[in-house]
């Protein structure tokens, strides 16, 4: 086992396996379910020390979801583990991590596959992978020039042809109050593209906990929104397992509403723990 896995499990020994339960992530399929979603984007960090046997254990959940059609999948610093671990996610969920017409996306080299775009109805979700192995003790992540280059000719495609642009990737790609090793490296890479191409909407994961942040686009204000994790133990205000709801409505003056459905320390069944409605804004 290399030491970075480790020191990995060591720490979910001490820590992450008190506070992640499969019980709780159950509940919350249970819900997402209920609610069918025309599509589900699942932000990265699907498993703990990116070691292989993993990956088919968190596809049979992500199997309860839906269909690769249905679901579209990046990777996160966890699966990114060590080398090694991407390509043992990509054997598992290549068909979850391609584009559209992508008939035999397992052949094809994952690099080379990212920034994927799938569209459903009006919606485009583009996805980027920041997923790459780092030193212990680092949770960092990176974007990459040339996934940078590709990002900008898809945004310029999704919008000439009139889409809600989605862009999913893992690491929150801001530069403010981002800890120290936890933080997207080319962050301001992904600002200069976004300020410059636009988006209507960027997803991402890895901080477990739901956020709403802005960045500035060449027309409007793109927001930015973390979700929580899906497996966490209900415990304090800050850690519950949670998904964000989102309905879209382009060309409305309020396009995006997120409901934050999760499970509370008080109220043990998945509920509305929080609605978001964004408006319209100039830069
Ligand atoms: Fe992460």
């Amino acid at each position: 086992m290399a030491n970075k896995r480790l020191t990995g499990v060591l720490n979910w020994h001490r820590a992450r396996a008190t506070i992640h339960s499969m019980g709780v992530l159950e509940a919350i399929i249970a819900d997402i379910r209920q609610h069918r979603p025309d599509h589900i984007a699942l932000t990265g960090d699907l498993v703990n020390v990116g070691y292989p046997p993993e990956f088919p254990v968190a596809a049979r959940m992500v199997d309860k979801l839906g269909s690769s059609t249905d679901v579209s999948v990046i990777p996160g610093n966890h699966d990114a583990y060590v080398r090694g671990s991407l390509p043992a996610m990509d054997a598992v969920f290549a068909p979850f991590m391609c584009s559209d017409g992508d008939g035999n996306p397992g052949n094809s080299v994952l690099a080379e596959r990212f920034p994927y775009l799938r569209v459903r109805q009006n919606v485009a979700f583009i996805g980027i992978n920041t997923g790459v192995p780092t030193a212990p003790f680092f949770a960092t992540g990176t974007m990459g020039a040339e996934q940078g280059r590709k990002l900008e000719k898809l945004l310029e495609e999704t919008r000439n042809a009139g889409l809600f642009r989605v862009v999913m990737l893992h690491h929150p790609p801001v530069t403010r109050g981002v800890k120290f090793g936890r933080g997207l490296t080319d962050a301001r890479r992904f600002e200069l593209v976004l300020r410059r191409h636009g988006a209507e909407l960027v997803l991402h994961g890895h901080n477990h906990r739901f956020s709403l942040q802005q960045m500035a686009g060449p027309a409007a204000q793109i927001p930015v929104v973390g979700v929580g994790s899906a497996s966490a133990v209900p415990g304090t205000a800050q850690h519950l397992a949670e998904y964000n709801l989102i309905r879209i409505n382009p060309g409305s003056e309020q396009p995006v509403q997120i409901e934050r459905r999760g499970i509370t320390f008080e109220n043990r069944m998945v509920s509305r723990v929080g609605l978001v409605t964004l408006h319209r804004t100039g830069n």
